[in-house]
């Protein structure tokens, strides 16, 4: 018996992520390429049988922040069992490099004592995770917030001239090193303190790159709509594409307003401007609780924040190393025992802990499968990898779409589903080679029960992994073999190319 392939996929319905029908064939790999896809008699040294199950390209989380995650815990179980195969890191302004600087914001998630490998760029970066590769693929966005931080501290000032020309210079180094793009967290320090016009100046570096522009706009709450022009003017100014990230309309009281968000960003594409979004399927946001405090969610001048009106009973304690009984207790309840109001409670919590961070029930059921089902949309977990109660969304992201959304909610189809996590993507992020399941493309895939697929996690209960998934490949290796995480770790660091 000749073993023609490596692995053999048979009788699989393949979803091939560009949103085409599915349809029945079996693929071939070689190496860390599909081969073959079609009717294929020879064997492979591994065989595995698909009848029944679908095989789609592994999903691209858009919206990652995994930077150190993929070096502190390389077997990244919590995204490759749920399909995962490629990381953007770098989402939200909080990006690897320049170092130390950019230490500064990972070690306020991963704590004091982490320790990873020593790099000072965004290519000494890149290479430390070839050199200690995870079990899935890692692509980088610059962030704006690092850039920052590295050239004027948090000065809340606009940059002297030399100060723009650090930036601009480290954003250069990272876009020829074969960064995705750039990104700003506009509600963070020290981000909150650029205006539009240094965003312009710093991103128009990339311009003609291919390399794109990902915002967490300065305000998901009242000022929604104000954000998206901005966002979009950002783009068309310096030249580049963008993505809106976790796109949603914060606090109660801006509930619907994606309604008019969705129309400027169908106004911009008319236009002509490459712009879309990502989404977490959940009616919960999580973040350091600083960022509540700072944005004024907790008090009177939430109205105008970038996040809105947050009210106690609706902010859980997800991680707080120095007191692990409070998390998953609401701060209402930890007020309460304080004896102490909300805000003054979350300003001890955040003076003890400076890091914690809080889930937020601040979205509209509504709202979210409208966004969902809007073809700007794409798929991105924005989990954060800490200890505690994580915001269940770090396990379920992309199978609580299929599963929950696509198939019991009926908003889109199967093939719609995973296009919107794979091939469209994989475009947009300049991902050659990745999100399509055709012959010549990377063997990034998996394989699951679109009947079974599902999120199993829980606010409480959320470290949980998803059902319905038997196999992941990355580059042709298995990273999960008949529902079981194993290590092989033979993930990438991606480079942008057009
Ligand atoms: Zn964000
Ligand atoms: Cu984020």
């Amino acid at each position: 018996m000749s073993t023609d392939y490596d692995v053999v996929i048979r009788n699989a319905s393949i979803v091939d992520g560009t949103g085409a029908p599915c349809f029945a064939a079996s693929i071939g790999i070689r190496g860390d390429r599909i081969s073959t896809v079609g009717q294929i008699a020879e064997h492979g040294a591994i065989e595995l049988e698909a009848r029944g199950l679908t095989v789609a390209p592994g999903f691209i989380d858009v919206h990652s922040h995994d930077d150190w995650a993929v070096l502190l815990d390389p077997e990244m179980d919590f995204k490759v069992m749920q399909g995962i195969t490629t990381d953007i890191v770098g989402n939200c302004g909080m990006g690897a490099a320049p170092n130390p600087a950019a230490a500064v914001i990972f070690r306020a998630l991963h704590g004091p004592s982490a320790k990873v490998p020593e790099w000072t760029d965004y290519a000494g970066y890149l290479r430390a995770v070839d050199e200690n590769p995870p079990n899935l693929n890692v692509a980088v966005l610059a962030g704006h917030g690092s850039l920052r931080l590295g050239a004027m501290g948090n000065a809340k000032r606009e940059p002297t001239q030399g100060e723009m020309a650090t930036m601009r210079g480290w954003l250069r180094d990272a876009i020829d090193a074969g960064a995705v793009g750039l990104s700003t967290g506009l509600v963070y320090e020290p981000g909150r303190y650029a205006r539009t016009e240094e965003i312009i100046e710093l991103a128009s570096v990339m311009r003609g790159s291919g390399a794109l522009y990902a915002s967490h706009m300065r305000n998901e709450a009242a000022g929604l709509l104000d954000s998206i022009r901005e966002t979009i003017r950002i783009g068309a100014d310096a030249g580049l594409a963008v993505q809106i990230s976790h796109h949603k309309a914060s606090g109660m009281e801006n509930w619907g307003m994606v309604r008019e968000s969705l129309k400027l960003i169908d106004a911009a594409r008319a236009a002509g401007h490459d712009v879309t979004a990502d989404q977490y399927p959940y009616t919960s946001g999580s973040t350091v609780l600083a960022a509540v405090i700072q944005n004024g969610g907790l008090d009177e001048s939430g109205a105008r924040g970038g996040m809105g009106i947050v009210p106690p009973e609706r902010i859980l304690l997800a991680s707080m190393p120095s007191r692990p009984d409070w998390e998953g207790k609401r701060l209402d309840e930890i007020a309460a025992e304080m004896d102490l109001g909300a805000i003054e409670a979350a300003r001890k919590i955040v003076g003890e802990d400076p890091g914690t961070v809080v889930v937020l029930d601040l979205m509209s059921e509504d709202d979210v499968r409208l966004v969902m089902t809007h073809r700007s949309t794409m798929i991105g977990s924005d989990g954060l990898a800490m200890g505690g109660k994580p915001h269940p969304r770090l396990y379920g992201t992309f199978p609580r779409v299929i599963g929950h959304y696509a198939r019991e909610g009926g908003l889109m189809s199967l093939e719609e589903a995973i296009h919107r996590m794979t091939g469209m993507a994989a475009e947009k992020f300049h991902l050659r080679d990745r999100g399509v399941v055709r012959e010549g493309a990377f063997a990034d895939l998996v394989i699951f029960d679109a009947k079974e697929i599902l999120d199993t996690g829980t606010y409480a209960d959320p470290r949980r992994y998803p059902a319905g998934i038997s196999h992941v490949l990355v580059n042709g290796t298995a990273v999960v073999r008949d529902g079981a995480h194993r290590g092989s770790r033979p993930g990438r660091a991606l480079r942008r190319q057009i």
